[in-house]
C-alpha cells in the first residue's frame, strides 16, 4: 500500500475507533502523564515563554491542551488526518487564548510544504505508523521548520536495542493490558489488532541516528524498558 493510502486508512481507524483510544488516554495506558511531564520540563528549560507549537498527529488535542495549561504558547497549530477526531479539539483547547489553527491533513504532506516555522514540534504516538524512510524524511523536514533554539519531541513506541518487532509488540501490549486492570477489555482488543496491523516502531537508537544524520545539533533519548515507550528530543 502506498504511504498516503496507509495514512488515510489509519486516519479512518482513529475516526471510527476513537472511543477505544480515549479509554487508553483516560486510563493513561500509554504513559502520557510521565512522558508529557518530561516534555513540560524540557519546554521550561529550553523555550521562551512565547514559544510557537506545532503538534503533528494531534488527535483530539487533549494531551496538548493539558500541556498548554502549564506552558501557554504564543500559537498552536494542530495537524491530524482524522477529521472527525480533530473536531473534538475545539473543546479541549477552549481555554487556550493564543492563536490556534487546526488542519485536517496528512502530517507528512504538511511537513513537505514550505511555511511557518516553530519553536516546538511534537509528534506523539504516530510516527511509528510510517516506513523507516518516511520517518527519516519527517525528521529531516521537521528540522527545516524549527526556529533556532527550538526542538523536535518524538513520543512513541520504540524498540530496545536488538529487540524484534514481535517482542516489542508483546512487551508494549502486555504492559498496557496489565495497567488497564481489566477496565476496558474491548478497547484493548481493538488497539491490539491495530498495533499488530499498523505499528512498525524503530529502535530508539535508530531515532538518535536519524536525528544526527538530519543535522540536529543535539539529540537525547529516554526509553522505558518496562513499556517500550520513549521520548526523543532533537534540537535545531
Ligand atoms: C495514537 S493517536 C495519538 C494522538 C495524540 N498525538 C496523543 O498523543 O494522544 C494517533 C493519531 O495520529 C493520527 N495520524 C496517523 N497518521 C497520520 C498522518 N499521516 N497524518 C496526520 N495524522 C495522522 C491519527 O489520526 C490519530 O489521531
Amino acid at each position: 500500500m502506498a504511504s498516503g493510502q496507509k495514512s488515510q486508512v489509519i486516519g479512518n481507524f482513529f475516526d471510527s475507533r476513537w472511543n477505544a483510544y480515549r479509554d487508553f488516554l483516560n486510563l493513561d495506558l500509554l504513559n502520557h502523564k510521565t512522558l508529557f511531564q518530561q516534555l513540560a520540563t524540557h519546554i521550561q528549560a529550553h523555550l521562551p515563554k512565547d514559544y510557537s507549537f506545532l503538534d503533528l498527529a494531534c488527535g483530539d488535542c487533549e494531551p496538548a491542551g493539558k500541556l498548554l495549561k502549564i506552558h501557554p504558547a504564543k500559537s498552536y497549530v494542530g495537524v491530524d488526518i482524522a477529521a472527525e477526531v480533530l473536531k473534538l479539539s475545539f473543546t479541549n483547547l477552549k481555554h487556550f487564548l493564543g492563536k490556534k489553527n487546526l488542519i485536517p491533513l496528512d502530517f507528512t504532506l504538511y511537513l513537505e510544504e514550505p511555511g511557518e516555522s516553530f519553536d516546538l514540534i511534537l509528534l506523539s504516538y504516530s510516527l511509528h505508523h510510517l516506513k523507516t524512510e518516511d520517518k527519516r524524511r519527517c525528521i529531516e523536514n521537521a528540522r527545516k521548520k524549527l526556529n533556532p533554539g527550538g526542538f523536535l519531541a518524538i513520543i512513541d513506541g520504540m524498540r530496545l536495542d536488538g529487540q524484534s518487532r514481535e517482542d516489542w509488540l508483546n512487551l508494549c501490549y502486555n504492559y498496557m493490558e496489565n495497567k488497564s486492570e481489566g477496565k476496558c477489555p474491548e478497547s484493548c482488543k481493538i488497539v491490539k489488532a491495530h498495533m499488530i496491523e499498523a505499528d512498525i516502531p524503530e529502535e530508539g537508537r535508530e531515532y538518535l541516528r536519524m536525528a544526527k544524520e538530519a543535522g540536529y545539533s543535539k539529540a537525547e533519548l529516554s526509553l522505558e524498558e518496562a513499556s517500550g515507550l520513549g521520548i526523543l528530543f532533537a534540537h535545531a
